[in-house]
């Protein structure tokens, strides 16, 4: 038996170094973690200048010092403290945060797992403070406008953290990673890197669009540089600008892909799906856009406290930005492409000459680059959108959907009518093609760790079971281990399984082969399809276009089209 339930143990209040560490395993994950909140926090001092000096990939000391604000002496062991910010106040502040940080816990998790000296310039005085073991000790010191932040020995009192830390290459590539983020989101600051006493960059602040294309050469490629669009669309108080690269520079991987909104890298599902539907058809299946992208609006329209890392973020619009985005990128695209432009668009092959599309206002352009700025704002309004984006997808053999019926099927309408498409059917097609594509390339799916691993009871030996099936379930991406002599532990699962509650289909699952000689791959091809279907009207139209690239030879029993006369047969008599 546990431990835990033989006897009851008081409950008692953690201390504050404690309570700090757990909140520490939030957000620092690594040297990198560090890193992109230290940059954070001299950001928001308004630092235009910023070192980063890094030892053994991070592990063994960080230092990032910058020419910003400063804190006063009597604020510096605050600084440290949990929950304290100079950022927010109300929750209304944080309604309408503008600053990177505001939760207050960065400098005081990071404390609480390393030597951390932080050492500040303040209205003519430098004040130093070292924190370690949770107890500060504040000198003199001497130092130019801005701070310094000393992260010395990371995870050192944390034995368990230390030893998940990776060889210091690849710890280091992290960390080079959020550099590079962070200076492709801000081109006004000036960044120094170094690693183990070496350069690796040095980037002064980009003010001119020449300086950005060099910065954007040294942190991306020149390869990149000489597809790229420049594009800048404002509208509906949202404005997208950057660059992108046309279908002539794409990658195998998803590894340049820059994407910021309000200055953040973020993930998001709505932003990957819109770029994706933007390059639908000028980029090969398999191949991935390369894009450095700035997406502003009002702080209120997005959440950005529904992460602690803040690499997720919730938009009060999501549809609008979705929308908004797709068709900004798209017409990038096709003015570049000459797609679906009636414009004569002659492109230059150096920076220096360039043609502009006459609809376009030049007011903005900067001469240097292939440059696309935006119409006015009045042609972009949503009804505009709502307009291109009817006629886009209506005229596609499976049109627009516009409902879900009973989780069984999709209401869509196209140029012909109405169509019904059948749910179950598709998605098992889907399914089955998806894991074929996965398999054939891979001849493994990728797997994904199960939040908490759980056990299963099964009839048969296990031990026997797994000896033999082993092998065919690792295939799919399924992780289990011998538990007891009928018992299985389920650790890893397919990561295209959503399920909400894997224990319930991971038991499906298995009491299909099991019970029902379904064979690995159906019974797998049948949980994934007796998911529920998304809500989501994205979601819905992602699985039209997707079928349709499957051929509609192959999904003709998938759907029913209602032609207009069909319709009107209907009531006339
Ligand atoms: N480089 C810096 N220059 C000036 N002030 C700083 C700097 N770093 C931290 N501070 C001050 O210390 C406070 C605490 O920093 P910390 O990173 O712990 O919290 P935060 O940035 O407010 O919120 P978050 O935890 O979301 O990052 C900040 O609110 C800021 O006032
Ligand atoms: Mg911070």
């Amino acid at each position: 038996m546990h431990a835990l339930t033989k006897t009851r143990r008081t409950i008692k209040r953690l201390s504050t170094q404690l309570a700090n560490q757990i909140a520490a395993g939030e957000v620092v994950e690594r040297p990198a973690s560090v890193i992109k909140e230290l940059l954070e926090n001299s950001l928001d001092a308004g630092a235009t200048q910023i070192d980063i000096d890094i030892q053994a990939g991070g592990t063994q000391s960080i230092r990032i010092r910058d020419n910003g604000s400063g804190i006063p002496q009597d604020e510096l062991a605050l600084a440290l403290s949990p929950h304290a910010t100079s950022k927010i106040s109300s929750l209304d502040d944080l309604i309408n945060v503008v600053s990177m940080g505001f939760r207050g816990e960065a400098l005081a998790s990071i404390a609480s797992v390393s030597e951390l000296i932080l050492t500040s310039h303040h209205q003519d005085m430098a004040w130093s403070i070292k924190a370690k073991e949770g107890q500060f000790d504040l000198t003199p010191a001497s130092h130019p406008r801005g701070t310094t932040v000393e992260v010395n020995n990371l995870f050192y009192n944390t034995p368990a953290r230390r030893k998940f830390l990776k060889a210091e290459r690849t710890e280091y590539r992290h960390i080079e990673d959020v550099v590079k983020r962070i200076a492709l989101a801000r081109f006004d600051v000036a960044f120094n890197f170094r690693h183990n006493q070496r350069q690796v960059f040095s980037l002064a602040a980009a003010t001119s669009n020449e300086n950005k294309l060099q910065r954007l050469t040294r942190l991306i490629n020149k390869e990149f540089i000489q597809a790229a669009v420049q594009l800048n669309f404002e509208n509906a108080g949202l404005k997208l600008s950057g660059w992108l690269a046309t279908g002539e520079y794409s990658r195998s991987q998803s590894d340049m892909q820059y994407f910021f909104v309000n200055g953040r890298m973020i993930r998001d599902k709505v932003i990957t799906h819109a770029v994706r539907q933007a390059f639908q058809d000028t980029l090969y299946p398999g191949r991935f856009p390369v894009y450095v992208l700035q997406l502003e609006m009002d702080a209120e329209q997005v959440d950005v406290n529904v992460h602690p890392t803040k690499h997720e973020v919730r938009f009060r619009q999501s549809r609008l930005i979705h929308d908004f985005l797709f068709y900004s990128l798209r017409e990038a695209l096709s003015q570049e492409t000459g797609i679906n432009s009636g414009e004569d668009i002659k492109h230059a092959s150096t920076f220096n000459s360039k043609t502009y599309p006459a609809s376009f206002n030049s007011g903005q352009i900067n001469s240097t680059h292939k440059t696309f700025v935006s119409e006015s704002n009045a042609a972009y309004s949503s009804s505009h959108y709502q307009n291109l984006a009817r006629n886009n997808e209506l005229s596609k053999p499976l049109g627009i959907a516009i409902a879900k019926l009973k989780n069984n099927y999709l209401l869509a309408q196209n140029q012909n009518g109405l169509l019904v498409i059948e749910l179950a059917q598709s998605r098992k097609r889907l399914t089955q093609q998806q894991l074929d594509t996965a398999l054939s390339e891979k001849n493994k799916l990728i797997s994904k760790p199960v939040l908490i691993p759980f056990n299963l009871k099964i009839k048969i030996n296990a031990q026997a079971w797994l000896d033999k099936a082993n092998k065919k379930l690792q295939q799919l991406g399924f992780e289990f281990a011998v538990l007891g002599e009928n018992e299985i532990m389920v650790r890893q699962v397919p990561a295209m399984l959503n399920a909400t509650d894997n224990k319930e289909c991971i038991n499906n699952y298995v009491d299909s082969i099991l019970n029902n000689g379904i064979d690995f791959k159906s019974a797998l091809i049948e949980i994934i399809v007796n998911e529920n279907f998304s809500n989501d009207p994205t979601d819905w139209n992602m699985l039209l276009r997707e079928l349709e690239n499957t051929g509609l030879d192959n999904i003709k029993h998938c759907y029913h089209q209602i032609s207009d006369n069909d319709l009107s047969n209907w009531f006339t008599k």
